[in-house]
């Protein structure tokens, strides 16, 4: 079953209102605000549409996170029975320090079809290939670029990879430089990293490395409706992490997981800027109004569309 067309235009208006409440905090050094912000709008906003949606990916576990927690369920309980993935501020030093590319996000899919994620870590690799065996996060970082490479007809020069700026990634980036690929360091905000290789104008050809569990699953909902390819394996580095994992049901701690096992059937993503970035422009005041602009993804329908909406400053308030 595929996801009715209404829904687009609600879960935009989910994110583009996350987004406006948030922007208030913007360049106030206050990450915990801007989040609370999002945050509690985004909620809001959900629990007046007619669904019965669940959390599976959120602000934490209940006893970490009032609000959008994972199993939270929300709407009037009417409706449609939903999975959503949230990530209501998505770069939150972006937002408090003004920096580019403070992001709104969610993902809706039919219920059981979003994999819940645990907040662990996760390897990732995302490129625009339409099919498996071209990069593989089991093979050396030389073959993937390789690869790439051959199927792009190009040289590993000419390759642009994307990555988080981290220490851990100490050993990819000294491989990548020693192959002659140029590197587009990203400070945070790996959910627009990995979706940089959705379109040539972006100049990235492969996103990798390691960065939020949620952030990649949220990424990997869009980056399905464009076609693209994404790999992702959760890292558990403690007991705690891996006990926690267990009761979610993930058995297979170093399982690789193909996109279409992390998102399956059809799916909504919404991605509104806060502050412009690669993927989206930000919030602009205009005139007494706002205009926002929103990355929405529909799979099934083939919407792939930056859309832009103007507001009454005070319609926020
Ligand atoms: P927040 O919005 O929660 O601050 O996350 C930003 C982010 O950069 C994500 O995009 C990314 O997946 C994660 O943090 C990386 O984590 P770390 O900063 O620990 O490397």
């Amino acid at each position: 079953m595929s996801l009715d067309k209404k829904y687009e235009k609600l879960f935009l208006n989910v994110t583009v209102q996350a987004a406006l409440s948030s922007f208030k905090f913007v360049g106030k050094k206050d990450k915990v605000a801007a989040d609370k912000a999002a945050v509690d709008m985004m909620r809001s906003e959900l629990n007046k549409l007619n669904i019965k949606g669940t959390i599976v990916i959120g602000e934490g576990e209940l006893d970490k996170a009032p609000m959008l927690y994972i199993g939270e369920t929300l709407g009037t309980n009417s409706g449609l029975e939903l999975d959503i993935a949230v990530d209501p501020l998505e770069g939150t030093n972006f937002a408090a320090n003004n920096l580019p590319g403070a992001l709104s996000v969610i993902s809706v899919a039919e219920k059981s079809n979003l994999f819940g994620a645990p907040e662990t870590y996760m390897n990732k690799i995302s490129a625009n290939v339409p099919k498996n065996g071209i990069i593989d996060l089991d093979y050396s970082i030389e073959k993937n670029i390789n690869n790439l490479a051959d199927f792009k007809n190009t040289q590993p020069e000419n390759l642009t990879a994307c990555i988080l700026d981290r220490p851990r990634h100490k050993k990819i980036i000294e491989e990548l430089k020693n192959l002659n690929v140029k590197i587009k360091f990203i400070s945070d905000g790996d959910v627009s990293g990995a979706l940089l290789v959705t379109d040539k104008k972006y100049n990235v050809d492969i996103f990798l490395g390691v960065g939020g569990g949620p952030e990649g699953i949220l990424a990997a909902s869009a980056l399905d409706a464009y076609g693209c390819f994404f790999q992702g394996r959760f890292l558990f580095d403690n007991k705690k992490d891996k006990d926690r994992a267990r009761k979610m049901g993930i058995n297979d701690l170093d399982k690789k997981y193909f996109l279409n096992e992390l998102i399956k059937g059809d799916s909504i993503f919404c991605a509104t800027g806060i502050t412009t970035g690669d993927l989206v422009s930000g919030i602009n005041s205009v005139d007494g109004d706002y205009i926002t602009e929103t990355l929405i993804t529909h799979k099934s329908t083939g919407l792939k569309k930056k859309i832009q909406i103007r507001q009454k400053i005070n319609a926020t308030e």
